[in-house]
């Protein structure tokens, strides 16, 4: 079931910030609101199938129903998180392997799902551009949406596994672009194409490697904050790279407000899910942390859309650093 508890989405349908206008609405995320009449009906239906066949092959044994449907209706979920737990208690080998594997699979749902509303936010993404925890390249493509606006797109992605992922995507964006590129615009080889780099370091190496005057006009935060192991001080070190006037486009998943079901369930969970996932915390107030260690004014809006009902309650927006 789709998980979002669409009375708590807010309506900025038309924000002003930084001078640029944003549309966004939570009609722009894809299955968002399981309270619409299609998605409530196709819920219905798949219980009553599923229950009047159990009630069926079980002969009227409600006991032996309740197990075999919940088995049905979650059996691929409970199998998929089984799963990752074995696999994680083989050790980090293997964690990062099947982290390399399946993140940008479900990453790619979730660009899917947020893909309007990460267009709108990344319409002005600009010259040098760091991709923070770039997973399989999800991001790259919208550096290629207003192409000649993004000169450099620097993947910083500790996990190996991944970066074929974003070669293989990087590769994707180029091809279509110059498939559409070659039948509509006739100047192409005058064209700035985003040049792709992708470093294996943690933040605080590639700081220290860096001379003082690389900085950046644009971080991307997808999904990110959550696995760091010093939030705050990944924020400081992000501030000191990016550009004063630099903009900042973060999309987070954190933990719901105290005393709601959710908020439980994520402290609960929280523990296993890190070990299971290679690192990931669902219970951090990331929007707090990102206010608390920047000096970056910013655009933030709360949707409900996750893979998991503990990682469903996202913070996705737009941060900008002032000049001085
Ligand atoms: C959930 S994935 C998100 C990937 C991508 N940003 C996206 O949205 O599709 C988080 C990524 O952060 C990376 N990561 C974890 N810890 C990190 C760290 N300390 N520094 C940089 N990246 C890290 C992981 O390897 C993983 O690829």
């Amino acid at each position: 079931m789709p998980s979002i508890n669409a009375d708590q989405v807010p309506k900025h349908e038309h924000v002003n910030f930084c001078g640029e206008t944003y549309r966004i609405s939570p009609k722009m995320i894809r299955n968002s609101n399981p309270y619409k009449p299609k998605a409530l009906l196709l819920f219905g239906l798949k219980w009553i199938i599923i229950t009047l066949t159990c009630v069926y092959f079980t002969e009227y044994n409600v006991y032996k129903t309740i197990g075999i449907a919940i088995l049905m209706f979650y059996g691929y979920t409970i199998f998929l998180l089984t799963t990752i737990t074995l696999i994680a208690c083989g050790g980090k080998k293997y964690t990062s392997w099947m982290a390399g594997t399946m993140v940008p699979k479900i990453m790619k749902q979730t660009d899917i799902r947020f893909g309007k509303v990460r267009e709108e936010l990344l319409l002005n993404l600009s010259g040098k551009v760091l991709d923070f925890g770039a997973g399989g390249g999800a991001y790259l493509r919208y550096s290629f949406k207003h192409i000649g606006n993004v000169t450099e797109y620097v993947c910083l992605e500790p996990n190996k596994n991944c970066h074929d992922k974003i070669r293989i995507e990087y590769e994707k964006c180029l091809a279509n672009y110059l498939k559409d590129a070659s039948t509509t615009k006739p100047n192409i080889a005058n064209t700035v194409i985003p040049k792709l780099q992708i470093e294996c370091k943690f933040l605080q190496q590639y700081v220290n490697d860096i001379s003082e005057e690389e900085n950046f006009d644009w971080i991307i935060l997808g999904n990110v904050l959550c696995e760091v192991p010093e939030p705050n001080k990944i924020l400081r070190l992000l501030d000191k790279l990016l550009k004063p006037g630099g903009m900042v486009y973060f999309s987070e998943h954190v933990r719901d407000e105290d005393g709601t079901f959710r908020a439980f369930l994520q402290d609960f969970l929280a523990p296993w899910w890190q070990f299971a996932s290679d690192g990931c915390v669902c219970n951090r107030k990331t929007l707090h942390t990102i206010k608390e260690n920047t000096s970056w004014k910013i655009q933030n809006w709360t949707f409900f859309s996750g893979a998991f009902l503990w990682t469903s309650k996202f913070e996705v927006g737009i941060a900008h650093k002032p000049l001085d």
